[in-house]
Parts: structure tokens; C-alpha cells; sequence
């Protein structure tokens, strides 16, 4: 039965891991998948993580199902979280949400809900985009266009060439948005764009889909989501996929958040069960521990102002860190204006160097990066930085 299948290259994202732990190279620097790390390149439990699990591991009575939804108070304090407390979406009884294994889990449910809804719907997005966007929409059935979003060679947004593209899509398609800290490329729309956005969503009846995978990251947890509340505002039916992996550090725990917000009340009960059908015929139901963990950070004011005073420490760290490389490259002298960097947001920028120059500090250097030469900020610390910089010189 398998012996006809090819074997496929590694996952351009997730294969960099397996190469690095393989170097040998004592001053080797990961700065392949977008894990924040510390300054002596160690990815912590959050102290209020850890806090939350002593309290959940005492008070647990059961290991009974949850549910495909999940849990009731994870996805009512997330629904918060993301679309802040009395929202008019949620103050009309137009969302619906639930609990997922991760951002993915929910980027994949969603688009089987809209796959549900017209089987084939075209799905635009930005180019580029996270590598994995494209089989979790596209093998759920979705057809996937894209609209150009950031040019490598001036390191900018393409704004006025986003908005010229997206004139042209229809009622009834979808269009993706990083609400904030874009994967890859870490620069993001300004609140006037988007206004301009939302106010093309409402006119042309396309339905943004919103990915919020790094609230916090950016400016701050209000900030970060700004555009998305202001769409959420102005369409009467928009998807949003949370992810709790980067902004509470649960990585392998797994947990996300598959929102939707529907034009009315019975919309919304006739679409979430099709939600939760689309669920069980998937994974069944949501992994429960790292959920319970959020919940219970969420819901105590003593963890959650911990919670946001670790986040708070995480963002400042990748912010001193965009500022110090771009100090360090033009100390080596590595050619080019590298302040860009600090006006992106987020774990992400591109370097903007060729992927054989990538391949060069690779073998080299051992400096891991996706081939696009995105970087995940946080690898760098005080201790390589030099190092870094001074590879990079020697590449360009
Ligand atoms: C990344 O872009 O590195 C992260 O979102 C992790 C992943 O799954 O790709």
C-alpha cells in the first residue's frame, strides 16, 4: 500500500530544529522556529504558568471527556482577551467559539466551517505568509490567491498594492490577516490601514479571517488587537484563529482559540453546530491541560497581572534586541540599512539575504534560519550577537 509514496523534504520551518540539535558547533544560534527564548537561550515555563499548574494539578477531580467545544470558561475569557471585554459582537450574541490544539488546530477547523458553507471559497493571503497558512486552509478544501503585502527589496509594506488587489475580491470570499507581529516578515498594518481595511470588508462583503497567534508581542495585549475589535466592529460576520503559544509560552500544550462571529444569534447556533461536527469528525475534542491553564490565569487578577508583567518582559527583550542588532550590523559593517528591523514587530523580521547566503552561515557559522532568511529575534542574546553580526558581515 506504501510502497509507491515518495518521501517529502523537511518542513522548511520545523526541519531547522532536527540540523541544529545535530550541530556540534559550541556557538551554534537557532534562530529557526519562532520560540522566544531568554537570554541564556533557555524557553522558560512562565512563573504564573507554573503557579496555574501547581493550583490545577491539586484541584483537578477529572479526566472525563471535555467536549469539542473544550471549556466553556477557557473560550469566554479568550473571547475577552482577544475582542476586549463588551465588545458589541459579544454584547449581541453574535459569537461563537472553540477551544482547539493550538493556532493550527483552529486555522484548520475554520476553514472547514467555510468549506461547510461553499465548498471551494477562495481564501486571499499575504504574500508571504506563514509557510504552514497554506496547507492548513488549502488541504481543508479552500481555494488559496494571494495579494501582495511586503516587499523584501525595500524592506516595506505594500500597502496601496494590498489595497488595489483586494478591490477586486468578492462577497462571499475570505481574506487573511495577521492582526499583528506578521509571520514572516514582522511589519504590520497601522490602525488607518486598517480602517481603510474594514471599511473594504463592509462595502465589497468579503470576510476577513483574522490570525492572532502573537497578542502581546507587539505593542501590547490592547494594542495588538486593535484592528482586529475594529473589524470585528464593522463586518457582520468575521473568523478568528487565537493561538496561546507565544503570549503564554505553551507551546506543546497545544491550545487555541477558533472564533466566530456570526450575522445573528440563530446563525451563530446553526453554524457552531457545524462547527462542532467539523471538530469531531477531525480530533474529536481539544487536549484539556494547557486550556485550564489559561483559564485559570485569565480568571485570577494576582496570575493574570503576573502573566502580563512576564509578557511585558518577553516584548521588551526582543525590542532590545531588534535595536542592538541593527547597532551590531552596522558595527561590522555589514553593508545597508538595517532600521527596518526596529519598526517590525514581533519574534519575526526577514534579514533580507539570499538563501545561499543562508545556506553560507549555515554551514559556516552553524546560525540556523528559515531560507526566506527570516529570523526569530529571540535566539539572538548579548553572548552571540557579536558573533552573528559579524557572520552576517562576512556572508554579504
Ligand atoms: C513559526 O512560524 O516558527 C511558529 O509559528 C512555529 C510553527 O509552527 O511554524
Amino acid at each position: 500500500m506504501f510502497e509507491h509514496l515518495g518521501s517529502l523534504p523537511p518542513d522548511p520551518i520545523l526541519g531547522l530544529l532536527a540540523s541544529y540539535r545535530a550541530d556540534e558547533n559550541p556557538c551554534k544560534i537557532d534562530l529557526g522556529v519562532g520560540v522566544y527564548k531568554d537570554e541564556a537561550g533557555h524557553t522558560a515555563v512562565l512563573q504564573a504558568v507554573k503557579e496555574a499548574e501547581t493550583r490545577l494539578l491539586q484541584s483537578e477531580e477529572t479526566k472525563a471527556y471535555i467536549g469539542p467545544a473544550g471549556t466553556p470558561g477557557f473560550n469566554s475569557t479568550m473571547q475577552e482577551l482577544v475582542l476586549g471585554a463588551g465588545h458589541p459582537a459579544l454584547e449581541d450574541g453574535r459569537v461563537r467559539s472553540a477551544q482547539t490544539p493550538g493556532g493550527c488546530g483552529a486555522l484548520r477547523i475554520l476553514a472547514e466551517l467555510i468549506n461547510r458553507a461553499k465548498a471551494g471559497t477562495t481564501v486571499w493571503v499575504s504574500d508571504p505568509t506563514w509557510a504552514n497558512h497554506v496547507p492548513l486552509l488549502g488541504n481543508a478544501g479552500l481555494k488559496i490567491k494571494s495579494y501582495p503585502y511586503y516587499d523584501r527589496a525595500s524592506n516595506r509594506l505594500l500597502f496601496d498594492q494590498m489595497v488595489e488587489v483586494l478591490k477586486a475580491v468578492d462577497e462571499g470570499e475570505v481574506v487573511l490577516l495577521h492582526a499583528c507581529c506578521h509571520n514572516p516578515c514582522g511589519a504590520d498594518l497601522s490602525r488607518e490601514q486598517w480602517k481603510v481595511l474594514a471599511e473594504m470588508a463592509s462595502k465589497q462583503g468579503f470576510t476577513p479571517f483574522v490570525d492572532i497567534a502573537y497578542q502581546g508581542f507587539g505593542d501590547s495585549l490592547e494594542d495588538d488587537a486593535y484592528g482586529l475589535r475594529l473589524m470585528a466592529e464593522s463586518v457582520p460576520e468575521m473568523l478568528v484563529a487565537a493561538s496561546c503559544s507565544k503570549n503564554f509560552g505553551l507551546y506543546r500544550e497545544r491550545v487555541g482559540l477558533a472564533m466566530v462571529i456570526y450575522i445573528n444569534g440563530g446563525s451563530a447556533d446553526r453554524g457552531h453546530s457545524q462547527m462542532l461536527s467539523a471538530i469531531r469528525g477531525n480530533y474529536s475534542m481539544p487536549p484539556s491541560h494547557g486550556a485550564a491553564i489559561v483559564e485559570s490565569i485569565l480568571t485570577d487578577a494576582g496570575l493574570k497581572a503576573n502573566w502580563e508583567a512576564e509578557l511585558t518582559e518577553m516584548r521588551a527583550r526582543i525590542n532590545s534586541l531588534r535595536a542592538g542588532l541593527v547597532e551590531g550590523l552596522t558595527a561590522a559593517d555589514a553593508g545597508g540599512d538595517f532600521n527596518f528591523i526596529c519598526q517590525q514587530k514581533g519574534m519575526f523580521s526577514f534579514l533580507g539575504i539570499s538563501p545561499e547566503q543562508v545556506q553560507q552561515l549555515q554551514k559556516d557559522f552553524s546560525i540556523y534560519m528559515v531560507d526566506s532568511s527570516r529570523i526569530s529575534i529571540a535566539g539572538l542574546s548579548s553572548r552571540n550577537m557579536e558573533y552573528f553580526c559579524k557572520a552576517v558581515a562576512s556572508v554579504l
